[in-house]
């Protein structure tokens, strides 16, 4: 589709599902040298063996490294894992959940359960990644998986909104942190995009359908979408583009 990765090492979290299997997918046809697949087992929902199978039919190598992002160790473990195609050029730190029961109310093992994955596993990820970067004296671009849900609130997502406030402010911190040494840190924000996540969360799924009705586009986005705009942040097309949030949205949150 295009070479705008050529030369580069992809390394993704959560990329056996939804937006993570896109956009690992999307790296090979935008031309990577090499695509490193993380998640927690080897076939959670349509499963890591077979997005790796996906990547090595459009002819580019690609592994599944088993990662439990929440753990220090396998987020150094698996950027180690991206040393067999020549180190990591683009870390996703995509990997995310929701919670079933968010809001005012939420549940204390919840609350600390979400912020695990999606604020500890994303800074593990992105100081794995950095340490590397920084060693092999190679700049990089790091980009955080945030949501729609860190720019504007919603009574049921109290926890889920508050990790990916946090994940924009730490893409701006780490932007300015790595900067001097080459290396980008940038947010992506999706708006309503039709993945298990969106279908399995009780509120969320129940909202899409107004959502989509609110959307300037008037439709949901499909993972593919975010996979394109992930490889503009990887690529050196946004070379002089660090610490900035990329809303992915069809419009939505434009709009009251
Ligand atoms: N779908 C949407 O509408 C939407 C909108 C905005 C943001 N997002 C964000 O996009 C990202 C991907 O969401 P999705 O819709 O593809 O969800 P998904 O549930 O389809 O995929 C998430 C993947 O993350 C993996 N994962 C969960 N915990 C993990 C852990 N501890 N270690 C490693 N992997 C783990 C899961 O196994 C799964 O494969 C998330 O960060 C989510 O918050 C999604």
């Amino acid at each position: 589709m295009s070479d705008i990765l050529a030369g580069k090492v992809v390394v993704v979290t959560g990329a056996a599902s939804g937006i993570g299997r896109a956009i690992a997918v999307a790296a090979a046809r935008h031309g990577a040298k090499g695509v490193i697949v993380a998640d927690l087992t080897e076939t959670p929902r349509e499963g890591g063996e077979p997005t790796v199978g996906e990547i090595e039919t459009l002819g580019v190598p690609a592994r599944f490294v088993a990662t439990d992002v929440t753990r220090r160790t396998d987020a150094d473990a698996l950027v180690d894992a991206a040393g067999e195609f020549g180190g990591v050029d683009v870390m996703v730190c995509n990997a995310g959940i929701t919670l079933s029961a968010d809001g005012a109310d939420v549940a204390e093992a919840d609350y600390h359960r979400l912020m695990a994955v999606n604020l500890d596993g994303v800074l593990f990820g992105a100081q794995a990644a950095a340490r590397q970067m920084k060693a092999r004296a190679t700049p990089g671009s790091i980009v955080l998986m945030a949501s729609m849900g860190g720019l504007v609130g919603a009574g049921f997502t109290v926890a889920y909104s508050t990790s990916k406030g946090g994940t924009i402010l730490m893409a701006k911190s780490l932007a300015d942190a790595l900067g001097p040494d080459g290396i980008r840190v940038n947010a992506v924000c999706p708006g309503t995009i039709d993945t298990h996540l969106l279908r399995s969360t009780p509120d969320i799924a129940q909202a899409a359908d107004g959502f989509r009705q609110r959307t300037p586009l008037r439709r949901l986005g499909q993972p593919s979408e975010i996979g394109d705009a992930v490889a503009y942040l990887g690529s050196d097309l946004s070379s002089y583009v660090t610490g900035t949030a990329l809303v992915v949205d069809g419009g939505l949150t434009s709009v009251i």
